[in-house]
């Protein structure tokens, strides 16, 4: 794993970004993509062309990685995730972290599309995300790789409480209202039962989804300060038959937001 990991980041350092050094690690989520539209490209590259990548397999997600400046910060955003359902192992779907981490990100930024348990939600509001908890396979497991952390990586603030006060502050700013609270990974791809959304609800959680605890688990290895985000798509339980479909639209509403946020965050990381 170490060794494509290393080749990896040495194809992309060498084949496309010479002195070009992301700063900013960005994950875009489900319908989410559109940030990635507002990047001053440096270059873009499809997953299929990135050896050792998985390819994305979802509707939604387009699966190419974008280098460039946003918020006068240079940043690298995938556009598109990998999940567990598609039938990677999380290993797997944390790869690009660890070859973002070996480009030189200081900072990791995920963003997803959930759906929200916290009775006080509504669908299209943005949740800042405080906390997790993880319901599916730890991409830790298997032999530790030393070189970029520990055995047992402390999870006491997996969202930085640094970038959670400057959210806050960017959100105020620009009148743009956010929850907060903790996220919920569980694998899908089927979305929850009533008594599921019940049971999150009663363990803590305030949103649930298939994503992004992978990602920040493995980042959190390395040290490397979180940033996420998640827009509430549906409400749990609520009645409505929860739909996919509905669930993108309902993020794409809520893009402009997200962005801005995003945008005005870097800009005074
Ligand atoms: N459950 C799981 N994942 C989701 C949901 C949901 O209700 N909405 C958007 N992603």
């Amino acid at each position: 794993m170490l060794e494509k990991i290393k080749n990896t980041t040495s194809f992309l350092q060498t084949n496309y970004l010479k002195d070009f050094t992301p700063k900013v690690g960005i994950i875009l989520g489900t319908g989410l993509g559109g940030l990635a539209t507002k990047i001053e490209k440096f270059v873009e590259i499809k997953y299929s062309e990135i050896p050792n990548f998985p390819q994305s397999t979802v509707a939604g997600h387009s699966g190419k990685l974008v280098f460039g400046k946003l918020g006068g910060v240079n940043v690298v955003a995938m556009q598109g995730r990998f999940h567990y359902y598609e039938g990677y192992t999380t290993q797997e779907v944390t790869f690009p972290v660890r070859v973002m981490k070996l480009l030189g990100i200081n900072y990791l930024f995920v963003s997803n599309a959930s759906g929200g348990v916290n009775q006080t939600f509504s669908a299209g509001d943005i949740m800042i995300i405080n906390d997790h908890i993880n319901l599916i396979p730890n991409p830790l497991i298997g032999k530790n790789m030393d070189e970029f952390g520990v055995r047992f990586p402390e999870m006491s603030e997996p969202y930085s409480h640094e970038l959670i006060s400057l959210a806050e502050k960017c959100a105020k700013e620009l009148n743009i209202d956010v929850k907060k609270g903790v996220y919920t990974a569980l694998s899908g791809p089927s979305l929850e039962t009533n008594a599921e959304y019940r049971f999150i609800r009663t363990i803590g959680g305030d949103a649930v989804g298939m994503s992004t605890v992978p990602e920040v688990i493995v980042a959190r290895h390395m040290q490397l300060p979180v940033f996420g985000i998640s827009v509430i798509t549906n409400i749990g339980g609520s009645g409505k038959k929860d739909s996919h479909e509905e669930n993108c639209r309902v993020g794409q509403s809520a893009e402009e937001r997200l962005s801005k946020l995003i945008i005005n965050m870097l800009e005074q990381l």
